[in-house]
């Protein structure tokens, strides 16, 4: 009973010193000072190459950052913002992704003429003879993903809405090994995919909200 009551105490003092709440205000600011440009103040980017970072969940936002930020990912034009991102500390990092994460994302629309249809069944059922795993599963019937328990394990990021380039050149990715995910989940799936797939999936996402 006592080690139990002490193992309660020490979960309550774990999260009172959690970390202090984002200072929205300033990640505002760094949005529109650095960020901008590039991903909109909104995040809601109009530009293929730029992904959409609005509504994102700020554990994902602050991960990617950091990757770009310290060299690790490389992938497409992410180098020109390794410079922009130099002078950024942990703190304004933080604050920018939770600004991010609260903004409302502008819904995109599938290209009509690229058969949204065969991409909606990829993302609802998968590809059964491929052993490719329906998308929903886990980034969520509209897309939204889940901010997890805090692990990479469990968050899945938002992808719905996403340009859908973006979303065909991250599978890409994934599947050449330039991207890596937690316990290889994005690369085992990317990998049975061929270019195709990979299109007709991300036009659907394009219009999912
Ligand atoms: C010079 C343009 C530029 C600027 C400025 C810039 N970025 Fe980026 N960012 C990019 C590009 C290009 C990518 C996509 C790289 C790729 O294709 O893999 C990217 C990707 C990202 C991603 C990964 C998104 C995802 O869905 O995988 C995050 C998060 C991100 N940027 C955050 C930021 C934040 C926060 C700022 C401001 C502090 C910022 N970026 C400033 C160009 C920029
Ligand atoms: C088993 C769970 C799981 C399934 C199923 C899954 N994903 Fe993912 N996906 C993830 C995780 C986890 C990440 C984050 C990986 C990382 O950290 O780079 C991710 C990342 C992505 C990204 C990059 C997002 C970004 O903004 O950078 C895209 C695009 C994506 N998934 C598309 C898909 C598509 C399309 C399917 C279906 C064919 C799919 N995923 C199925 C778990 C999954």
């Amino acid at each position: 009973m006592k080690r139990i009551s002490l193992l309660v105490a020490m979960l309550l003092a774990g999260s009172v010193s959690a970390a202090p709440k984002a200072d929205l205000a300033k990640g505002k600011n760094i949005a529109e000072k650095v960020c901008a440009a590039c991903h909109a103040a909104d995040g809601n980017s109009g530009i293929a190459m730029y992904p959409k970072l609005s509504a994102q969940h700020a554990d994902f936002i602050i991960r990617e950052t950091k990757a770009i930020k310290e060299g690790k990912r490389t992938t497409g034009s992410s180098a020109a913002m390794t410079p922009m991102v130099q002078s950024l500390s942990d703190d304004d990092i933080r604050n920018v992704a939770a600004y991010f994460a609260k903004q409302t994302p502008k819904p995109g629309e599938a290209n009509p003429k690229q058969n949204p249809d065969v991409g909606r069944k990829i993302y609802q059922s998968g590809i059964p003879e491929k052993h490719v795993p329906a998308c929903m599963s886990c980034h969520g019937p509209s897309g939204a993903g889940t901010p997890g328990g805090g692990t990479a394990v469990t968050a899945f990021p938002r992808i719905g809405g996403q340009h859908a380039n973006y979303v065909a050149d991250q599978l890409k990715n994934y599947a050449e090994g330039k991207r890596v995910s937690p316990n290889n989940m994005m690369e085992d799936i990317a990998k049975r995919m061929n270019e195709d797939d990979m299109k007709s999936v991300g036009n659907y996402i394009q219009g999912l909200y």
